[in-house]
């Protein structure tokens, strides 16, 4: 799988001490509230993992598994609800865990039926942010770091559904996308 690796774009010390900070934040900024993460499922999973245990106070999670991508690398801009979450979020101070924002359509969908079911408030935390590529406006509230329009993979996120335990974020050779 490293042999795939054409460069390591954040290492996992990187990450680690990037993930630490967003959730000071957030402890600091919800601080006295019932928080609830809700991670978007799957490329969300490893980071939403590693920033609630970072979180100061007790928090509740819950997940939404949204289909953007199939298996190609272009957004097709249909999202279908594969996951719903668990339980209502009305009256909850509600935070979306993404693993990457590109278009942003997404994160538009989820967010507008989201609201729709009535939070206390709603906001979005990201790990990575292609703002080159944003086609839907968006609010962001945390955002682990901006980067180009490139292709990249690892700490959960995939290219064909394979990558995903990479334990960083790397881009990869040319050769894996002509096999
Ligand atoms: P959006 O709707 O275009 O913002 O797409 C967001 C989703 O597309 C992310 O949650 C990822 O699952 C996927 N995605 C976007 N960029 C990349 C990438 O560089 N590598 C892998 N998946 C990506
Ligand atoms: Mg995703």
């Amino acid at each position: 799988m490293k042999n795939d690796v054409k460069s390591v774009l954040y290492s996992e010390v990187q990450l680690k001490e990037r993930v630490k900070a967003i959730a000071d934040q957030i402890s600091a900024d919800y601080k006295d509230k019932e928080l609830l993460l809700v991670g978007v499922l799957k490329g969300a999973n490893v980071f939403m993992c590693d920033l609630m245990r970072e979180i100061s106070f007790p928090i509740q999670i819950d997940f939404i598994a949204a289909s953007s991508y199939g298996h190609s690398t272009e957004s097709s801009g249909v999202v279908k609800i594969l996951k719903d979450l668990d339980f209502g979020i009305e009256g909850k101070h509600v935070l979306i865990v993404e693993d990457i924002i590109d278009t942003g359509l997404t994160l538009k969908y989820l967010t507008e039926n989201f609201h729709s079911r009535g939070p206390k408030s709603l906001e979005i935390c990201t790990l990575l942010d292609k703002p080159e590529r944003r086609i839907a406006k968006l609010d962001v509230k945390y955002v682990g770091f901006e980067i180009p329009d490139e292709f990249i993979v690892g700490y959960g996120i995939d290219y064909a559904e394979r990558y995903r335990n990479l334990p960083y974020i790397a881009t990869l050779k040319e050769s894996v996308y002509t096999k």
